[in-house]
């Protein structure tokens, strides 16, 4: 164990970023850093996000050196732990693929659908070159990766880097969840143990314990039935967070075995959420609006005033604590338990077993030791077989430049289905991923 450790933030000029900084300056005696780089590829991005971070550490973490580079030796050299929140193409590629899709009768999601596909393909070859990179001058770093859509980006790396046990890719949708959740029965999160099962964004809670081993869910289940269902950080939502976690209760109505995650929506309601989403203002929209602006006018009001002592900074504890938390576990051989993305290997034990889960993992030194799931009934089943076959087709086409793959894949993904939509919106993300994407033949 070191005494004082070298972090990398991948993506510093991340809207995530100040929030990330605030949770290391928390906690700063269990996580006792040398230096903190924040690494972007935007001098413009970094510029307010880097000044921020200097005064914020000057102010409450004084001991440790911040360094703000777009220089990638300067950036990757010897660090612990590589926190990666990358953006490709940034939010006005995310706009359109929120907006071609729905134009097209489909849903347009960042992650979910046609939309994570396009991005999934912009994604994979930053992703690729960040390992290599990184690779190449810290052997034994710990990369932690946030980039979505994490289930592609998870089977895209897996597949080029199968032997690389030092990437494990997070989302931190289930713990806001269990927030929720705890919220709404008066307890804190971390008193209830949940179960978990599925792939990024398409999971369900089978399970919420208690301390006493008392399963919570049937109550937690009746709650969200009579009284409906909210983010326990509503005040910080935007309405576009708040109709998405109001379905979760559409949801437990139709399919009551399990609490789905809120991303299920796109793929059980697919009809009903292209006809809903505003075709024309959708959440891409809402974040270059809202937390982009926040984000960045107060990090120059920060730099203007030379103090971030009465600053507010747009935060998602949940999203900042977990990457820490997971650093900790690593560092301190914990064993925590935390709900991370990693090889099936017969976790569930009737789906295909390369397959990228989302599952429970208790996390040491070694990485995820994941827990055992065992056999899915049917439907689950059979949604994540579907959901799979497009991940796995998705990254197939990347790699093979296949044309005839990715329109197999868009016409797997549920939230399309028919295959002349597919095609349709195929054509027209190639156009506007010119550049971007390979080339598909
Ligand atoms: P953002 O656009 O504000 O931030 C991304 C940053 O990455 C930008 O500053 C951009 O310049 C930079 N960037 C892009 N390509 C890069 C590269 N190749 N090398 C270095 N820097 C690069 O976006 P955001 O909304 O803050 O989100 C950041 C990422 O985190 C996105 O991928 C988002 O989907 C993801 N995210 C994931 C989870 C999760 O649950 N997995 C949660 C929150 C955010
Ligand atoms: C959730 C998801 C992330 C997503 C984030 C922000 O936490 O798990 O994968 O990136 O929400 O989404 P937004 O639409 O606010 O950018
Ligand atoms: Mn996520």
């Amino acid at each position: 164990m070191k005494n004082r450790y070298r972090i990398v933030i991948v993506g510093g000029g991340s809207t995530w970023t100040p929030g990330l900084l605030k949770s290391l300056c928390l906690k700063k005696e269990e996580l006792p850093l040398s230096e903190l780089i924040l690494f972007d590829n935007d001098p413009e991005r970094l510029a307010p996000i880097g000044g921020f971070a200097e005064i914020l550490f000057r102010e409450e973490n004084e001991d440790v050196k911040v360094i703000v580079t777009t220089d990638k030796d300067i950036a990757y050299r010897n660090v612990d732990f590589v926190f990666c929140q990358i953006r490709t193409g940034g939010f006005k590629m995310r706009e359109l693929d929120e907006k071609i899709p729905l134009k097209h009768g489909a849903v347009g999601q960042e992650t979910c659908g046609a939309g994570g596909f396009a991005y999934g393909l912009r994604s994979i070859t930053d992703m690729i070159e960040i390992v290599n990179d990184v690779r190449s001058r810290s052997r034994d770093a710990w990369i932690l990766n946030y980039t979505n859509p994490a289930a592609i980006v998870a089977v895209a790396l897996k597949h080029q880097f199968p032997n690389d046990d030092r990437i494990l890719n997070i989302c931190d949708q289930p713990i806001n969840l269990l927030k929720s959740y705890a919220k709404l029965i008066g307890k804190n999160h971390d008193e209830l143990d949940p179960v978990y099962f599925g792939l990024n964004h398409f999971g369900w809670f089978i399970h919420l314990y208690d301390r006493n081993k008392k399963d919570l869910m049937p109550e937690i289940k009746q709650k969200i039935l009579n009284n409906g269902f909210e983010p326990a950080d509503k005040a910080e939502r935007d309405p576009s967070w708040i109709d998405t976690y109001a379905m979760v209760k559409d949801m437990l109505e139709k399919y009551p075995d399990y609490l789905p995650n809120t991303y299920l929506q796109y793929y059980l309601f697919p009809e009903y959420k292209a006809r809903h989403l505003n075709k024309d203002y959708t959440r891409a929209n809402e974040v270059m609006d809202g937390r982009e602006k926040r984000v960045f006018s107060e990090c120059r009001h920060v730099i203007k005033v030379q103090t971030a002592k009465s600053s507010s900074i747009a935060k998602n504890e949940a999203h900042s604590d977990m990457i820490v938390d997971l650093a900790l576990a690593i560092i301190n051989n914990t064993n925590e338990s935390f709900i991370v993305i990693v090889p099936n290997d017969g976790i569930i034990s009737n789906i295909n077993s390369d397959a990228m889960v989302e599952v429970n993992a208790l996390v040491g030194s070694n990485g995820p030791k994941p827990t055992c799931i065992g056999e899915i009934s049917s439907f689950y089943k059979g949604l994540i077989e579907q959901q799979y076959a497009y991940e796995k087709l998705t990254v197939e086409a990347y790699f093979e430049n296949s044309y005839a793959k990715a329109l197999q894949a868009l016409t797997l993904n549920r939230t399309i289905v028919d295959g002349f939509k597919a095609k349709t919106i195929l054509d027209e993300l190639i156009i506007c991923n010119n550049g971007y994407w390979p080339k598909l033949k």
